[in-house]
Order: C-alpha cells, then sequence, then structure tokens
C-alpha cells in the first residue's frame, strides 16, 4: 500500500502524460524507491494508475535495466560494459570491484549495501570507464578511485 500523497502524485503525473505509457517509467521508479524494488504490489499499484494490465507492466519493467524485479542492495552500482567503457578497463573494473565486495556480478553483498551489475551506455563515454551508483555518475575511473566512492556512498546512507 502506498501513500495517498504517493498515489495523487502519480496520478497526477500520469494525468499530464500524453499517454499514460509516456508515464509508466516514473510511476515503477517512484514505486521502486517507495518499495526498494518493484514489487508484485508495485506491479499491481502500477497497473491501477497507469491503467495498463498488470502484464504490460511486467512487460515495461522487464525492458529497462534500472528497475528491478528482485529485491536489491539499499545502492546499485552499474558498471558500464559498452564500447568505450570496455575498452577503457570497465570488463576489469567490474570484475575487480566485485572482489572488493566479495560477490559475484548480479549479486548484493551480505550486508545488503550494494548490489553489482553491469549496464549499457551511461552517456558518459568521454569520460570512461564509467560506473552509476545511485543517481550519481562517475567517470575517469580506477579501481581505487571506485573503492572510495562506494566508502563515500556508503556512509552517506
Ligand atoms: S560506453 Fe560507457 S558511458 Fe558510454
Amino acid at each position: 500500500m502506498i501513500p495517498e500523497t504517493l498515489k495523487t502524485e502519480l496520478q497526477d503525473r500520469v494525468a499530464s502524460a500524453i499517454t499514460p505509457r509516456e508515464a509508466a517509467v516514473d510511476v515503477m521508479k517512484e514505486l521502486q524507491r517507495h518499495y526498494g524494488w518493484l514489487t508484485d504490489e508495485a506491479v499491481t499499484e502500477a497497473s491501477r494508475i497507469l491503467g495498463l494490465s498488470p502484464l504490460q507492466v511486467e512487460e515495461l519493467a522487464t525492458f529497462y535495466e534500472m528497475i528491478y524485479r528482485r529485491p536489491v542492495g539499499k545502492q546499485m552500482i552499474h558498471v558500464c560494459d559498452s564500447i568505450s567503457c570496455w575498452n577503457m578497463g570497465g570488463e576489469s573494473l567490474l570484475e575487480r570491484l566485485a572482489a572488493h565486495l566479495g560477490i559475484s556480478v548480479g549479486e548484493t553483498t551480505r550486508d545488503g549495501m550494494f548490489t553489482l551489475l553491469p549496464c549499457c551506455c551511461l552517456g558518459n563515454c568521454g569520460q570512461a570507464p564509467t560506473m552509476m551508483v545511485g543517481d550519481n555518475l562517475y567517470g575517469e575511473l580506477t579501481v581505487e578511485k571506485a573503492v572510495e566512492i562506494l566508502k563515500k556512498e556508503s556512509s552517506n546512507l
């Protein structure tokens, strides 16, 4: 169950969109922020707010890589694995961050703090390799720099 204020806010967002689908990502992201991930309950809420079937919401949710249909950590780490970042050591960065966190790529740390995922281009190719932690984008990374960033990000929670 979501608070009435959030429901009203999301209904207003849908009402101001040309089509409900246009607002689907915003609705799913806000519900995800509320629940921590896009739970089955959130899919049902989204379908009611958007006037779409739960299956249509499910299809949209599984299309977008930053919508999570299973529990994730408090902070998401997305390491870009597209061409510029790959060329600048993004693959090794991803593997070494996984080793630092003591998890495999795709997993969540035991303390529930971080989930580590590869992702498509983050639009920061000129500063490759790049990662996003939560909503913050970081470029020109080394493993050492990335580890420092994670320390800072976890202390901000
Ligand atoms: S290729 Fe990594 S940000 Fe574009």
